[in-house]
Order: structure tokens, then C-alpha cells, then sequence
């Protein structure tokens, strides 16, 4: 298994010396055009170097491959207003600005309007707008701008300690002399459940990358202040740190099922993953996907295109007569036997102080939690 970025190269797009004096265009960017910005910079998103132009963007949302025919499944886009765009032209150099601070700048190619209900449609499976990835492109300005981007300014990690770029995780892995490394995508707080799929990975996988991803999500889940904390306390208790590195993935959820898998394991090979576990509902929400449709997903793809190779997991509980972890693969007892708690069951418990079983949930990891959310409700 190489190692090789996708699409062959690292991108790395961050120079804080460009001269930009002579530009006096702005694109106001919202905070996941942001957090895009940066992750193209840094490589992460490679071989995208800049925000999706027309035929790209287009080739993504039918075909999840860029024009180039390289795998690539989520519309990396930069949204404007109408008013914006009017002002815009193919061949300008156009500050990117957040917060009244310029971040990047954008070699303008093209300036278009998208089919959003078929992005939706063909990106999320759904036009439901009750959909949180749906009802945020919605959101989101109706026209994009394509092209190539330079990062000038970084954006200045939360989690400092925990912050690499591909360039490091890549090099931190060589260091620890992992040849396999498997890469795990999480916007929870890590349950019994994530706990025995990962080790179960670690049996025969030199290295976990533990990736939470920290950009954007829904109001309601957990949030990443109290999940970094989750996770240091069941690092330090329950794994052997010499096998798991724990990283930041700073980009915004989009909660679309199977094609965000997909692209969460593309970024996870960017970073130097060889393995990506893909488990029940990956980035799923509510009842739009089936339990394993973004398992099914890797079948559209060749081993050779995708160049990381998905782990796939049942659904995991703890079962009371086996008396430990395991999946309907390995446990031949009926459900009633199951500890299987909804998220939302959980929130719920959490914020009524009520104490989730330790066949579910790490009781370290549950102090965390439930001291994290007292915090947050008396902000
Ligand atoms: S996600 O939106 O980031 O995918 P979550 O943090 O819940 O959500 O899941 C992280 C990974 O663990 C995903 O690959 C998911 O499929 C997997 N997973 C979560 N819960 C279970 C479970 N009970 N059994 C098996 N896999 C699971």
C-alpha cells in the first residue's frame, strides 16, 4: 500500500508573502468556505487546488470524480451573493476575506450558477430541507466562484497541540514507523462501540489515527471543546499511546452519508492514512441513509482509484450474555441481550445528569461530558 497523496501530489498552496497589494477585489467567505480555504492549502483536500469550477463542480455532483476523472465526491465550492458576483471576472485576483481579515486570495476562472436542488439531490440523496447539509447549501449564497487559491494567513488552530498539517501527520507516522495506518472519522464523543471497532483495527493495523473532525456541525452535537477532552481522558486510560496519534480534522460536517464517506476517506489518505474505518450510518443524520449504504459506496470505486482501503464494521454493541463488545457477525443472542442507545437517547441522559451505562459509554468519558455540558449551559 503507498502512501501516495490522491491524485499524486501534496498540494500546498499557504504563502503569507504574496504580494497582494495590487488587489482590491473581496470575496466575504462564511466559516466553512473558511475552513475549505485552508484545508486546500495545506493538501488536504489534494489534488483540488482551488474552489470547484464549473466543469468540475459539475463532473463532482454527477459523477464524484473532478473533470480529470480522479475520484472526488463532495463540491468543494465558494458561494457569493448576486451583488458579489456582479462585481467578479474570470482572470481577477480577489482578496479572501473572514471577519475583516484576509485569509487567501482566489485566481478567479469561472463565476456560475449551480443546481442546488440537484446538488442536493445527487450530493445528500435528498431535498428535504429538514436535512442539515441540505438546509445549509440552501443557506449558503447561489452563486459559486472557481479557481485556484493561496492561503496567506493561517487561521489559528483551538486545538494547537493537536493540530498537523498532512505534511506532519505524514511525517509523525514515518517517525513512529507505522507502515499501515488506520484513519478514524468521528463528530462524537468516542462510545464503547467506536472504542472496539478501532481496536479491532489495531489488531492487525500498526497505527490509529484518531481524527475528529472540529469544523462546523449541527447546533446539537456534542461540541469539540468537550470531545477533545473526551478523548485525551479514554486515551490515557484505555489505549496504548504508542499506537494512536490524535489529530484535529478541522472541516465542517456535511452530514451526506455515503459521499461524505467517501471524501473523509480521500482526506484520511492526504494525511497518510493507508486504512479508513467506515462503520454503521457513516456521517449519517436522521433515517436518509441506510445502515451500510456508505459501506456499498466503495464498491463504485477501484481499490487503485481510491489508493485507501475502507474497513468496514457492523453495527457494535455490548452484549449482556457475551459479556463484551461485539456485532451481529460475532453474537449469536437476541437484541434484548444489547446495550444500543440512540444519540439522542444519550444527549438526553447527559443533560439530565443521568449516568449512560459503562457498557456503553467509558465512565471517564461520561464525567467529561456531563461536567462539559453543565459548563456550557451556564455560559
Ligand atoms: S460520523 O458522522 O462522524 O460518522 P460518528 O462519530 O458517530 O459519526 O461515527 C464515527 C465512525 O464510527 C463512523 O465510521 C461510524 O460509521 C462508526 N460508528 C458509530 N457508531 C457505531 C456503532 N455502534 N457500530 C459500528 N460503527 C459505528
Amino acid at each position: 500500500m503507498s502512501l501516495q497523496p490522491h491524485g499524486g501530489h501534496l498540494v500546498q498552496a499557504f504563502n503569507p508573502e504574496k504580494d497582494i497589494t495590487t488587489i482590491h477585489k473581496e470575496i466575504e467567505l462564511d466559516i466553512i468556505s473558511l475552513s475549505d480555504l485552508e484545508l486546500i492549502a495545506i493538501g488536504g483536500y489534494s489534488p483540488i487546488e482551488g474552489f470547484l469550477t464549473q466543469l468540475d463542480y459539475e463532473s463532482v455532483v454527477e459523477k464524484s470524480r473532478l473533470a480529470s476523472g480522479v475520484v472526488w465526491s463532495i463540491p468543494i465550492t465558494l458561494p457569493v451573493t448576486k451583488e458579489r458576483a456582479a462585481t467578479l471576472q474570470p482572470g481577477d485576483e480577489v482578496k479572501l476575506v473572514y471577519d475583516d481579515k484576509i485569509y487567501g486570495v482566489i485566481e478567479v476562472v469561472d463565476i456560475y450558477e449551480p443546481n442546488k436542488r440537484k446538488e442536493a439531490l445527487l450530493v445528500y440523496g435528498t431535498e428535504d430541507l429538514a436535512h442539515p447539509g441540505v438546509q445549509k447549501l440552501h443557506e449558503r449564497s447561489n452563486v459559486y466562484v472557481g479557481g485556484k487559491i493561496t492561503l496567506i494567513k493561517r487561521i489559528g488552530q483551538k486545538f494547537p497541540a493537536y493540530s498537523f498539517d498532512p505534511i506532519e501527520t505524514r511525517q509523525l507516522f514515518a517517525e513512529k514507523g507505522w507502515k499501515t495506518i488506520v484513519g478514524f472519522q468521528t463528530r462524537n464523543p468516542v462510545h464503547r462501540a467506536h472504542e472496539y471497532i478501532q481496536k479491532a483495527a489495531l489488531e492487525t493495523i500498526d497505527g490509529l489515527f484518531l481524527n475528529p473532525l472540529v469544523g462546523e456541525t449541527k447546533s446539537d452535537d456534542v461540541s469539540a471543546a468537550i470531545r477533545m477532552e473526551s478523548y485525551e481522558v479514554l486515551l490515557k486510560n484505555y489505549y496504548p499511546t504508542s499506537r494512536v496519534q490524535l489529530g484535529v480534522f478541522p472541516a465542517a460536517m456535511r452530514y451526506a452519508g455515503p459521499k461524505e464517506a467517501i471524501f473523509h476517506a480521500l482526506v484520511r489518505k492526504n494525511y497518510g492514512c493507508t486504512h479508513f474505518i467506515v462503520g454503521r450510518d457513516h456521517a449519517g443524520v436522521g433515517d436518509y441513509y441506510g445502515t451500510y449504504d456508505a459501506q456499498k459506496i466503495f464498491e463504485q470505486f477501484t481499490e487503485d482509484e481510491l489508493g485507501i482501503v475502507p474497513l468496514k464494521f457492523e453495527h457494535s454493541f455490548y452484549c449482556q450474555q457475551c459479556e463484551g463488545m461485539a456485532t451481529t457477525k460475532t453474537c449469536p443472542h437476541d437484541g434484548s441481550a444489547h446495550v444500543i442507545l440512540s444519540g439522542t437517547k444519550v444527549r438526553e441522559m447527559l443533560r439530565n445528569g443521568e449516568v449512560p451505562p459503562s457498557t456503553f459509554s467509558r465512565k471517564e468519558v461520561v464525567d467529561v461530558l456531563i461536567k462539559g455540558m453543565r459548563k456550557e449551559v451556564v455560559k
